[in-house]
């Protein structure tokens, strides 16, 4: 696959400050671009000064506020843009809004709303937006089972029982992640003005930027943590997709990167390292951390027989650097790092 020439480009991170998002921004600086990160509240000096005090930030970021329930707050931020990444997602319901009766319909309408302003904006000429593994469970249409293998053909079923899901939280979630992905796929930008792309990420681990430990690194090291509501999450991962999908940080951001730098791209791409089970995590922890205890309803389950299929973006080029055990390693060092074990 041909990359584009490697000239400095200017980019737009929504939900900037986010765990996905402060790592992109602060790799994106540091590869010389300039962006334009949106947050929700710019008083919010934690946030604001994290991001300001990367490296080339004085001179390379702006920061702008929108909110996902004013969706035409990002016109601003996007203008002038050459790409957009959109990575910030409502996790619960603004109860300020009248507008949009969930976190779904406010996904939805951001996605629109981004779309449109991508085209109207000339300039920008791919939309990457950061999805989720949760949107494409191997179950098979009719719930009789999971396929053989999980790849980008997969999408979940929304007609599993209510029941299925342990939380609303859960269920809104996945509704939200799998009908925005395909809002943005099935957008039809005519004459190829605008290109999108859709990277349904597996759980994230690994390091942060944050001062904080990010939900999603939280829920990966929930069973070395013995916390029981995050590890209700990721059983739930495990049950929707027969096994839990795992990226680290760092190859999270390169793939986003790497879906800017193409020369062309399009459609919808997995991006997973590896494919373990709840069972191999708290092996791991138990063969090579024996000093941290791991309560007897943390020790996990095997999976199903599912296979990973998901060839694409490696197909087009893209290599991971980081296999489960770095994951489990480096997530457990940041999380040391912070006390979390103390
Ligand atoms: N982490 C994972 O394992 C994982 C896996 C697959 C996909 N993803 C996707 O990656 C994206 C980022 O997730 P994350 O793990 O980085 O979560 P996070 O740390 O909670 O970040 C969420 C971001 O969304 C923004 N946000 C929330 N509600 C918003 C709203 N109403 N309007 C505008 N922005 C809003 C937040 O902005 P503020 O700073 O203003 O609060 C924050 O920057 C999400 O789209 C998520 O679905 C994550």
């Amino acid at each position: 696959m041909e990359e584009q020439d490697s000239r400095h480009r200017t980019v737009c991170v929504t939900g900037g400050a986010g765990y996905i998002g402060s790592s992109l921004v602060k790799k994106l600086l540091e590869k010389g671009h300039t962006v334009h990160a949106t947050l929700r509240n710019l008083d919010d000096h934690s946030k604001v000064g994290l991001l300001k005090n990367f490296p080339e930030a004085n001179t390379k970021l702006r920061l702008f506020k929108a909110d996902i329930y004013n969706p035409d707050e990002f016109n601003l931020a996007i203008q002038g843009c050459d790409f957009v990444f959109h990575v910030a997602t409502p996790f619960q319901n603004s109860t300020q809004s009248s507008q949009y009766k969930d976190t779904t319909k406010a996904a939805v309408a951001s996605v629109e709303s981004i779309v449109k302003t991508c085209l109207r904006s000339g300039t920008v000429k791919r939309l990457i937006y950061t999805a989720s593994v949760m949107a494409a469970s191997p179950w098979k249409e009719d719930g009789s089972g999971f396929k053989d293998s999980m790849d980008e053909s997969c999408w979940t079923p929304l007609d599993l029982p209510n029941n299925y899901y342990r939380s609303n939280f859960l269920k809104d979630y996945t509704f939200s992640k799998t009908i925005a992905e395909k809002k943005l796929l099935n957008y039809e930008c005519k004459e190829n003005k605008l290109e999108l792309v859709s990277l349904a990420c597996g759980l994230v681990g690994g390091d942060t930027v944050l001062s904080y430990i990010p939900a999603s690194l939280g829920c990966l090291m929930s069973q070395p943590l013995n916390d029981p509501n995050s590890y209700q999450s990721l059983e739930f991962l495990q049950e929707l997709l027969g096994k839990v999908p795992i990226v680290h940080i760092d190859d999270v951001c390169e793939a986003h990167i790497f879906c800017m730098d193409q020369w062309s791209l399009q459609g919808r791409f997995l991006c997973a390292s590896d494919f373990i089970t709840t069972k191999e995590v708290a092996d791991y922890f138990c063969r090579y951390h024996p000093d941290i205890c791991i309560a007897d309803e943390f020790l996990g389950r095997h999976g199903s027989t599912v296979r990973w299929g998901s060839t694409k973006l490696n197909d087009v080029g893209f290599k991971h650097s980081y296999d489960a055990k770095l994951i489990f390693e480096d997530s457990f060092q940041c999380l040391r790092k912070m006390g979390a074990f103390e």
